[in-house]
C-alpha cells in the first residue's frame, strides 16, 4: 500500500544526517524525504545557514522542528540521535568527513568519488577496517534498472565481452568543470567506468587512454576522450566521451552496445535495452516493475538493507576503490601516453595512504595489505 502523508515516510527508518547542501546535497535531502528506510535527522553543513536554507526549501513546514540543522556533522548527528551520515560535501572534503564520521561509531554512505584521491580511498577502506563501520559509495548511475536488464540480457547470450560507450554532449556549467584538466575524464566518464564494472566479468588490469581539447572547446582541460579498459576476465570496455559536441547528443548514460559470445545488446542509455541474438531474432529487453527503484533511491535502500542485514553491499569502499583507481590510471596514461596497469596506481597509492594513516594515527588496517590491489576486495 503506497505511504503518503507527514511521518509515513520512512518514519520508523534509519534516522540519517545528510551532511553537505549543495546541489547533490539538496537531492540527497529529498531522497531521504520520500524513502521507506531512512529517515531526516539532520543537515550540515560548513557555510552557516546552509543547512537550515536547504530544510527550509525542501522540508514540508510540519516535518521541519524534527530536523536539526547546524555547521558541524557531527555535533549535528549527536543531538539528532542520528544512526548513519551521508557525505555529500565536496570530494575534497569527503576523506575528513567520512574519517571521522566512521571514528564516530556512524556508516556512511558518501557520494561519489569515494575521495579526492585513490590514496586518500585507500585510506578510507582502512578507517572502514579499523572501525568495523559500514563505508558504501553511491554509484548512483549503477542503480539504473535498465543497466542491470541490459546485464541480464548479456548473461543470456553467454556474456558480455566486449562493451563499448560512446557519450557525447555539450553542456556549459561554468565554474570548475571548465577549469579542471580533466573534466570528461574525472567528473563524467568515472560514472561509465563503474557502470560498466556492473556488466563485465572480472577485475580492472589496465587502461590505455588518450585525451584532447576540440579546437572549439570551452574548456580548459581535455573535454574528450578516448579510454580502453581491460579486465583480468579478458573483457575490454572502450570508452569515447567528448563534453562539447553539440547536435546528435547522447542520453546523460552515453549509448552502450555490448558484444556477447552468441549476440549483441544495445542500450541508449534512457529506454529498456534489447538484444540481437546470433540467428538475427531481436529480443525486447523488459521494462522495469512500476515500483522500482532507481539511482540515488535505489543506492540509499541498499545502503539502509546492508545495515540491517549486516550484508555488504556493492559499492562498498573496498570494491569501489576499482572505479577510482580507472579514473587515475585513465588520466596518467593520457598524460604519459603509455598503458598504465592498475596494480602500479595501486601500490603507489598504498604507499601513500600508510603515510596519511600513520600522521593521522587513528588507523594502523592499511600495514596489513600485501600489495594495495590484495586490499582492495572484490564483492
Ligand atoms: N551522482 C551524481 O550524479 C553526482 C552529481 C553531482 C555531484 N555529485 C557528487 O556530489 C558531491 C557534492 O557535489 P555538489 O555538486 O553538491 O557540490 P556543491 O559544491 O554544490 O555542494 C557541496 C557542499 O558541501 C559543503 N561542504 C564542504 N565541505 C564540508 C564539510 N567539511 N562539512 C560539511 N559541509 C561541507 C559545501 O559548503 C557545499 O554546500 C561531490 O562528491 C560530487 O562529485 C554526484
Amino acid at each position: 500500500m503506497a505511504q503518503t502523508g507527514p511521518g509515513a515516510r520512512g518514519a520508523g527508518g534509519l534516522p540519517v544526517v545528510v551532511v553537505g547542501a549543495g546541489g547533490m546535497g539538496r537531492a540527497w535531502i529529498s531522497t531521504v524525504l520520500r524513502s521507506r528506510d531512512a529517515r531526516l535527522a539532520g543537515v550540515a553543513d560548513v557555510i552557516d545557514g546552509a543547512a537550515a536554507g536547504a530544510v527550509a526549501d525542501l522540508v514540508p513546514a510540519g516535518e521541519r522542528d524534527a530536523v536539526r540543522t547546524g555547521t558541524d556533522a557531527l555535533e549535528v548527528a549527536r543531538a539528532a540521535g542520528a544512526r548513519a551520515i551521508i557525505d555529500v560535501t565536496i570530494p575534497a572534503a569527503h576523506h575528513a568527513v567520512t574519517a571521522d564520521a566512521l571514528h564516530a561509531g556512524y556508516p556512511v554512505l558518501g557520494e561519489k568519488p569515494c575521495a579526492a584521491t585513490l590514496a586518500q580511498a585507500l585510506s578510507l577502506a582502512g578507517h572502514a577496517e579499523s572501525t568495523g563501520r559500514l563505508f558504501m559509495i553511491s554509484q548512483s548511475r549503477r542503480h539504473n534498472p535498465h543497466l542491470r536488464e541490459a546485464a541480464r540480457l548479456a548473461g543470456e547470450l553467454g556474456g558480455a565481452g566486449i562493451v563499448a560507450t560512446r557519450f557525447s554532449r555539450a553542456p556549459r556549467f561554468g565554474g570548475f568543470r571548465e577549469e579542471m584538466a580533466q573534466p570528461l575524464i574525472v567528473d563524467m566518464a568515472i560514472h561509465a567506468f563503474d557502470a560498466a564494472r556492473v556488466l563485465v566479468a572480472g577485475t580492472p588490469e589496465s587502461v590505455t587512454a588518450v585525451s584532447w581539447n576540440p579546437a572549439w572547446s570551452w574548456y580548459d582541460g581535455d573535454a574528450a576522450a578516448s579510454v580502453t579498459i581491460r579486465f583480468d576476465s579478458g573483457a575490454v570496455h572502450t570508452y569515447e566521451g567528448s563534453w562539447c559536441s553539440p547536435g546528435r547528443e547522447t542520453s546523460w548514460n552515453g549509448e552502450w552496445s555490448l558484444s556477447c559470445p552468441h549476440g549483441t545488446v544495445a542500450w541508449d542509455g534512457e529506454n529498456p535495452p534489447s538484444a540481437t541474438r546470433e540467428d538475427g531474432r531481436e529480443v525486447a529487453g523488459r521494462a522495469p516493475a512500476a515500483d522500482a527503484l532507481w539511482e540515488l533511491d535505489s543506492s540509499l535502500a541498499a545502503f539502509c538493507a546492508a545495515l540491517r542485514e549486516g550484508t555488504t553491499p556493492e559499492s562498498e569502499v573496498h570494491e569501489n576503490v576499482w572505479t577510482q583507481a580507472i579514473v587515475e590510471a585513465a588520466v596518467r596514461s593520457a598524460e604519459d601516453g603509455r598503458t598504465v596497469d592498475l596494480a602500479e596506481i595501486m601500490d603507489e597509492a598504498l604507499t601513500a595512504a600508510r603515510e596519511l594513516d600513520r600522521s593521522d594515527g587513528r588507523s594502523s588496517a592499511l600495514e596489513s595489505w600485501k600489495t594495495g590491489s590484495a586490499g582492495g576486495g572484490v564483492v
